[in-house]
C-alpha cells in the first residue's frame, strides 16, 4: 500500500504563494506518495459552532464536506497544511478548519479513542509578506494544534516558512524559496519510515 499524503491549500489566492509552494512540494514527492490535494477554496469549511457534540461522540454535528476531509487528516500518512499568514496567523479558511478538528481533539484528550501513529509526518508551509523570519512566531502554534490532534508528533514535523513573498508571484520569482520547498521535499523521503 502507498503511503498516503494529504495536502491541504487554504489560501483564497489559486496559484499564490503558498499554494505554488505547495505544488513544487508535491512534484518533488511525486511518485513517493499516494498524493491527494484538497483546496478549501473548492471545499469550503463552515466554523465550528462550539455545541460540544464532538466532545461526547468524537464526532462532528455538522455533516458536510468537512466531515470526509477529517477522516482522511486522521488516516493519512503525512499531512501538509498550507496557509499565507493573514494579520500574523494562518489565514481565517485554515484556522476554520483547525477549529473544526476539535472532534479528533477529542478523540485523543477526552475519549482516548485516536489510534496511535509513531510514524506520522506533518509539514507546515506557511508564505508571509514580510522579510521578518519573526512573522511565523504565532503562526506555528496555531498550526501545530492540527498536526497534534490528526497525531503528528513534534518531533515528526517540518516547518517551511517563506517570508519575504508578498505579491501573488513572488515564490515563482524567488530561486532561494524554491531551493527551501526542494529541500524540504528531500527531508520527507529521506526521513519517512518506508518499512511500516
Ligand atoms: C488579509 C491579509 C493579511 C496579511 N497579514 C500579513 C501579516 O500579518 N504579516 C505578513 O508578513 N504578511 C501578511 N500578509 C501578506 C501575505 O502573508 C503574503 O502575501 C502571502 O505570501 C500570501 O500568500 P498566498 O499568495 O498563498 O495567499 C497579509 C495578506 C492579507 C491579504
Amino acid at each position: 500500500m502507498p503511503k498516503k499524503l494529504l495536502a491541504i491549500s487554504t489560501s483564497p489566492r489559486t496559484k499564490g504563494n503558498s499554494d505554488s509552494a505547495l505544488d513544487m512540494l508535491l512534484e518533488a514527492v511525486e511518485g513517493r506518495f499516494a498524493v491527494e490535494k484538497v483546496s478549501l477554496k473548492t471545499t469550503p469549511v463552515s466554523p465550528c459552532r462550539g455545541c460540544g457534540f464532538c466532545e461526547k461522540e468524537g464526532e462532528c454535528i455538522q455533516k458536510d464536506a468537512f466531515i470526509p476531509l477529517m477522516e482522511k487528516i486522521a488516516s493519512c500518512d503525512v499531512l501538509v497544511l498550507a496557509s499565507p499568514v493573514y494579520a500574523m496567523s494562518v489565514c481565517a479558511q485554515a484556522k476554520m478548519l483547525i477549529d473544526r478538528c476539535q472532534a479528533l481533539w477529542a478523540r485523543k484528550y477526552l475519549l482516548h479513542t485516536a489510534p496511535a501513529t509513531p510514524d506520522k509526518r506533518g509539514i507546515f508551509l506557511a508564505t508571509a509578506g514580510q522579510t521578518n523570519p519573526a512573522v511565523f512566531e504565532h503562526t506555528s502554534p496555531v498550526a501545530r494544534f492540527l498536526f497534534d490532534v490528526a497525531g503528528v508528533k513534534n518531533k515528526n514535523m517540518q516547518y517551511i516558512l517563506l517570508d519575504g513573498l508578498d505579491k501573488k508571484t513572488d515564490f515563482s520569482r524567488s530561486k532561494q524559496a524554491q531551493t527551501v520547498v526542494k529541500d524540504a521535499a528531500e527531508e520527507l523521503i529521506s526521513l519517512m519510515n518506508w518499512d511500516r
